[in-house]
């Protein structure tokens, strides 16, 4: 455990709430630094910690955590899908994405919730000024993070939304699993020839291997906006690749990792923090 990053420790009275993240690796988490200053700037008391949970002890540190009086968690990888089978109430948005995000406790209740999806709409929509209803949306990638992405994306009403996956069968999985809430346009990269979006998303893992996508060209529309999902690893190969193509808004994700943190934080506190000064600490230049 350590204590909330890059904050001054305050004294720790019995009444105060505690909250973790939990992943392995966890050193790089963002989580208490966030969690920190959204307590600070709204008056609350609690306490905010990372904790390396053991590859093989999972359920164990989160219930040794509860029994030292823990509220809530937040969870990473590689812990988001154990999260969800350790929890008594998933809600419609882990049950969707067969992952979680973040847990409450209550009594011997175990609340799960993911985040990750609509931490994304918000940051589009909100702080990047993109509605999404009415755009061509593509997701790139099929995996865990898309299938939290899909149905946050799908309430907006875009005019279409499509994934797209190298191992096209994934994709098409995915059409099959959310038949009864959406309808999506699925296949392989090269399906994508002569198509035009408003909105790109890689919710591929290339922003950390470094690997591009087989794009088509001109997949990107005029005034399109291109989404790294990765945070602070700077121009990833899709956002080069997108900005060779002319695309003027790049972003990558610190804004749909506070926006996350923000919905988790008003589910345990009931108050709302500004994201704002807080994504603005947070962003790496995309150089
Ligand atoms: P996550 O939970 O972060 O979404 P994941 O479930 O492991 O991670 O999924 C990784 C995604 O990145 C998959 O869509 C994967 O494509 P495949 O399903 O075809 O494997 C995609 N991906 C990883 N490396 C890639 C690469 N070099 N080119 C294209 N897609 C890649």
């Amino acid at each position: 455990m350590r204590d909330n990053a890059g904050l001054p420790a305050k004294p720790l009275s019995p009444m105060t709430d505690r909250y973790a993240v939990i992943g392995n690796p966890i050193a790089h988490s963002k989580s208490p630094l966030i969690h920190g200053l959204f307590a600070q700037a709204t008056g609350q008391d609690l306490e905010y910690t990372a904790i390396e949970g053991p590859l093989d002890g999972f359920a164990d540190a989160v219930r040794a955590f509860i029994a030292a009086g823990g509220r809530g968690m937040n969870v990473t990888l590689p812990f988001k899908l154990q999260a969800f089978e350790i929890a008594t109430d998933p809600m419609e948005s882990a049950r969707l994405a067969g992952a979680v995000n973040a847990l409450k406790f209550e009594g011997d209740r175990v609340l799960a919730q993911n985040f990750d999806g609509l931490g994304l709409v918000n940051d589009i929509q909100r702080n990047l000024g993109m509605p999404l209803k009415g755009k061509r949306v593509l997701i790139c990638g099929a995996g865990g993070a898309t299938r939290g992405a899909i149905l946050p994306i799908a309430q907006q009403n875009p005019a279409l939304l499509a994934v797209a996956n190298r191992s096209a069968d994934k994709a098409h999985q995915l059409r099959t699993d959310f038949a009864a809430h959406t309808t999506l346009q699925t296949g392989g990269y090269a399906e994508l020839a002569g198509e035009r979006f408003d909105v790109v998303i890689n919710a591929t893992s290339t922003g950390l291997s470094q690997d591009a996508l087989p794009l088509p060209e001109g997949v990107f529309a005029p005034g399109a906006l291109a989404y790294e999902l990765v945070y602070g690893k700077g121009l990833t190969p899709f956002l080069k690749q997108a900005r060779a193509a002319g695309v003027a808004q790049l972003v990558d994700g610190v804004g749909m990792l506070v926006e996350q943190a923000a919905e988790a934080f008003e589910w345990w506190r009931g108050v709302r923090p500004d994201t704002r000064p807080v994504i603005q600490r947070l962003t790496v230049p995309l150089v």
